[in-house]
């Protein structure tokens, strides 16, 4: 299995493209099942999720052509994905493809939609708390869907078709909100979304979904509203750029000081997260074509941070922020409340010398003034490129495990650290 060798110390100077957003590309790739005709979609992430969303779809019939690099594009360029549904020939995704990956879970609402039927195995728990379904299933039942639960799959039938109706949500949900958006495009009359997730990859799928001939307004805002129309056609649509891989490289910087420009990176997809890292020290600028993040000098300060839903401090940024603050001068509190179990990382900080300590969904960091090099490894991608964070500033060699875990969400990690003057290196073991 590969590692990741990093020898800390180098500060980070240099360019790094920012990539497609991985959390855009999954549910908009599952929206061409909802056509028979292709859907294009540019700037795909070259990540393991994305290749194994391909194979998913294919078992449902989607034929799915990558576009080759064009002359003259950047080597970091996105690929272009042609993906065309034109006969949906299985309603059914098995346990073995599911369990891989819980966002495949998400093919249940345009099967729905489009086929009336869909036997789609749950998703089971994951490394960061147990992840329930229910808002999913109550959501497709708001449509007039009839669901049962057999044999550890979700058997879902809507024989005359969805009709459109009202879904509140107890609570906001990223996964949730791009089902019930999806298979309302199809249904008969309006829905009304309630508590809608208003993450900027929530538009992204609304934007396609319009771009397909779907009636949707409200994306972006708690409340969404879908018109149902007879038939989606084929678009093209560009993935927007990855804020969470954005924030994940100007706390990099933040942590090892440098200057990095992060081109291609929209700061208004994560204003709160940048607002944390301008408060521990580092600079950020906005240019024309992306983000400027300089730290020369001067100390990491402590900043405490809550994740929320969007607008707030993402979760899928938490990890990464404790790794910066391990180095602060002083003491910062990082509480979750997103997920119920997304502290893995805290041990493992601590095997790098960090001074952390849990008191339920709160996180209390004491900054030290040097990490030490380590082995360790993470269950979820967050959490691994947290030590890599780590790694970069550690004294001596870390050597992160399970990399397959980075693979899955960040094109590229170390050549595009490498390029910005850091030692890191893919091992394989
Ligand atoms: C999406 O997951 C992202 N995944 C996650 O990113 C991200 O952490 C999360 O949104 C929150 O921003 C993708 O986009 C592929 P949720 P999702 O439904 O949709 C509860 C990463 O690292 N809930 O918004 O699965 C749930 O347990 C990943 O890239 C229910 O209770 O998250 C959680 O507490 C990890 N019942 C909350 O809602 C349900 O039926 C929000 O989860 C559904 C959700």
């Amino acid at each position: 299995m590969d590692k990741i060798r990093i020898r800390g110390g180098n500060k980070l100077n240099g360019t790094i493209q920012i990539s497609g957003a991985k959390n855009a590309a999954l549910p908009l790739m599952i929206a061409s099942l909802l056509t028979d005709e292709t859907l294009r979609l540019m700037n795909v992430p070259r990540l393991a999720d994305v290749a194994l969303l391909q194979r998913i779809l294919g078992n449902h019939g989607v034929d799915c052509t990558i576009k080759g690099k064009r002359p003259g594009q950047p080597s970091m360029a996105g690929q272009t994905l042609d993906l065309c549904a034109g006969e949906i020939v299985d309603t059914t995704s098995p346990y073995e493809l599911v369990s891989k990956m819980r966002a495949s879970f998400w093919v249940i609402g345009p099967l729905l939609a489009r086929m009336h039927e869909a036997r789609v195995s749950l998703p089971g728990g994951c490394a960061i708390g147990t992840r329930p379904v229910d808002f999913f299933l109550d959501g497709l039942r708001a449509l007039g869907a009839e669901i049962e639960l057999d044999g550890g799959y979700v058997v879902a039938k809507a024989p005359n078709g969805l009709v459109g109706g009202t879904v509140t949500f107890p609570k906001a949900s990223v996964g949730a909100t791009h089902v019930v958006m999806m298979a309302a495009t199809l249904a008969k009359g309006t829905t009304r979304i309630e508590n809608a997730a208003r993450e900027p990859e929530v538009t992204d799928l609304a934007d396609c979904l319009i771009a397909m001939g779907a009636n949707i307004s409200g994306a972006g805002t708690e409340t969404i509203t879908i018109e149902g129309v007879e038939k989606l056609h084929g678009a093209t649509h560009t993935v927007l750029p990855d804020r969470i891989e954005t924030g994940t490289y100007a706390m990099a910087v933040a942590m090892t000081g440098g200057d990095v420009m992060l081109e291609g990176a929209r700061p208004d997809l994560l204003e709160a997260a940048l607002d944390a890292i301008k408060a521990s020290g580092t600079h950020v600028e906005p240019t024309n074509s992306g983000i400027r993040v300089f730290r020369n000098g001067g100390p990491i300060k402590a900043v405490s941070v809550t994740t929320e839903p969007y607008p707030g401090f993402p979760t899928d940024l938490q990890a990464q922020f404790m790794a910066l603050m391990t180095r602060a001068e002083g003491n910062s509190d990082i509480v979750e409340t997103i997920f119920e179990n997304r502290f893995m990382h805290v041990q493992e900080l601590a095997r790098l010398g960090a001074q952390i300590s849990l008191d339920g969904q709160k996180a209390m960091v004491e900054g030290v003034p040097q990490l030490t090099g380590a082995q360790v490894m993470a269950t979820d991608l967050r959490a691994s490129v947290s030590l890599v964070i780590g790694g970069l500033v550690a004294d001596g060699e870390t050597f992160v495990n399970r990399v397959y875990h980075l693979d899955r969400g960040f094109e590229r990690l170390e050549e595009k650290l490498r390029n910005c003057g850091a030692e890191i290196e893919r091992i394989s073991v």
